[in-house]
């Protein structure tokens, strides 16, 4: 996959892009990143990237031409483009799920007030947002959707299958883990996590992730009641047993 981001501080993408996992993925070839700076672009002779906005109010807007000339010099014309904006769609795993299966695609981040709607009407762009709050520019949200679609890809997490199983994936927020010690400043693991029945365990676990979705979002859990797939029976009877408490 190729994922271009067009922006004005491309500086802020090389130290997130370069590390951990998405660094690997890049390394191993399953990901390729190319940041364009607007500002290369601009035709203005002190390389002017926006200016008021027509109507007043505060803040400044894209100007059409360096955004144009960018796009299209890095091949953006009739591809799916994305713009980082509090009005877009909301990034969510259905989202980051469908664009893990592009083979390429562009995002533009904008700055200050927003930009020119030209801009984004001519490339017919898709607007997404990455929450119901204002952040001062689309890079850190660009990065937000990178790391979420990047680890969808089949071969950049190590086992694939683990980031379906993670939190809302299947549905569900995912169990509460631990590790060693067993017990620590008085507070123990659960035994049933170190008594190496795996039956049990699962149970233990999906009982956990229930719970926890039925608590803290029953919109989850709701959605989960009405399409949660094939059940053991042992999940069956813990479904039962959580639904009977309420
Ligand atoms: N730019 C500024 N705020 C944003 C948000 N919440 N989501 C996406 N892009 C943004």
């Amino acid at each position: 996959m190729k994922i271009t981001v067009l922006t004005q501080f491309p500086d802020m993408f090389a130290p997130v892009l370069s590390e951990s996992i998405l660094g690997r993925a890049a390394e191993k070839g399953l990901l390729s990143f190319d940041t364009v700076n607007i500002r290369d672009y601009s035709l203005d002779k002190h390389r002017k990237t926006d200016d008021t906005p027509f109507g007043g109010g505060f803040g400044m807007v894209m100007t059409p031409q360096p955004a144009f000339d960018a796009l299209r010099a890095c091949g953006a014309e009739g591809k799916r483009v994305l713009y980082m904006s509090p009005r877009g769609r909301m990034l969510d795993k259905d989202l980051a799920l469908e664009l893990s299966k592009e083979e390429e695609f562009f995002i533009l981040c904008g700055h200050y007030e927003g930009v020119d709607q030209r801009i984004i009407d001519a490339f017919r762009m898709e607007e997404v947002s990455i929450g119901d709050y204002v952040l001062t520019g689309g890079e850190l949200p660009a990065m937000v959707l990178i790391d979420a679609v990047a680890r969808l890809i089949p071969g950049v997490l190590s086992d694939h299958e683990a980031c379906f199983e993670e939190s809302v994936y299947s549905g569900l927020l995912e169990h509460d883990q631990y590790t060693k010690p067993r017990v620590y400043e008085g507070m123990e693991v659960p035994e049933v996590l170190y008594n190496g029945n795996h039956r049990l365990i699962h149970g233990w676990e999906y009982e956990n992730s229930l719970r926890l979705t039925k608590k803290r979002r029953p919109d989850l859990f709701e959605k989960y009641l009405e399409d949660h797939g094939e059940l053991s029976k042992d999940e069956k009877k813990i479904l039962d047993t959580v639904l009977s408490e309420y």
